[in-house]
């Protein structure tokens, strides 16, 4: 298993504990997805190591809260490169060697946030719906293949990426978020399963099951409601 991101120290910290519970053999990998050149770097590597990519789980995602105009630009594009960008030239890179070999697949990591405008939190969500809609145009693209590509689009979850978006301050957050443990055993089940959508939590589920039948102003009316911010100390 090979676990990429930014903090070497924190990937090493998840490595032992994957090595110690699970027996698996780890490989860390320190690299910032947004860096140009990133993904083609690490494409090449892993080909001339003759190491194949059967399992490619795309789950870094960057968010930020607030209101368009006032958004830090540098921030936002970062996201679009990280969000949609460099997970889109991920599956562009890993899928035609899993197709070739006939096994294997993708777990994208979206949003329920896919599902509906945002407000406040526009490029956010702009860049999930992104992630839902190319997961599910790749879905129909290798079905009949041995090869799977499943979009996991939890709703609020417990992870620092809460705070560090600047969610708490939003009136969504007071509602609580599921366990990382739930949601992420849940995009693993709909993975093995071969599910093209996973939506994990009975809430989430029906909330955007019912965004089918409400009319679209309304909809972007509830999220901008949702994403507006509490007093303090509430
Ligand atoms: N938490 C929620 O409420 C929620 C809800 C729906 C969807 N999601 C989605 O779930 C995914 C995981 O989010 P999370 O909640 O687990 O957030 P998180 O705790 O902030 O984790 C984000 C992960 O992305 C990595 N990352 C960030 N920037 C990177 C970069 N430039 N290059 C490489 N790796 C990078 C981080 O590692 P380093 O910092 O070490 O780079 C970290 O492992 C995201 O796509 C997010 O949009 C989250």
């Amino acid at each position: 298993m090979i676990l990429l991101g930014r903090r070497e120290g924190v990937l090493r910290e998840v490595a032992a504990r994957i090595e110690s519970q699970c027996n698996v053999e780890t490989r860390v990998l320190a690299m910032d997805l947004t860096r140009p050149g990133a993904v083609e770097e690490l494409t090449c590597r892993f080909s001339t190591e003759d190491f194949p990519v059967d399992v490619l789980v795309n789950c870094a995602g960057l968010g930020q809260w607030g209101e368009f105009t006032e958004s830090d630009v540098e921030r936002q594009l970062r996201m679009v490169q990280l969000n949609a960008a460099a997970l889109a030239e991920l599956c562009l890179r890993f899928l035609p060697s899993m197709l070739a070999r006939r096994m294997g697949g993708i777990l994208n990591v979206a949003s329920t946030a896919g599902f509906v405008p945002g407000p406040r939190m526009a490029v956010y969500y702009a860049t999930k719906a992104f992630v839902l809609s190319l997961s599910e145009a790749l879905a129909e693209e290798v079905r009949g293949t041995s090869v799977t590509i499943t979009c996991l689009a939890p709703g609020p979850t417990d992870t620092p990426f809460l705070k560090a978006s600047g969610q708490h301050h939003s009136r969504l957050y007071q509602w609580g978020a599921m366990p990382v443990e739930s949601v992420a055993r849940a995009g693993h089940q709909g993975f093995r399963r071969g599910r093209t959508l996973v939506v994990p939590g009975t809430s989430n589920h029906f909330s955007t099951f019912g965004l089918r039948f409400l009319p679209r102003p309304a909809a972007r009316k509830i999220v901008h409601w949702l994403k507006s911010p509490v007093a303090p100390g509430k």
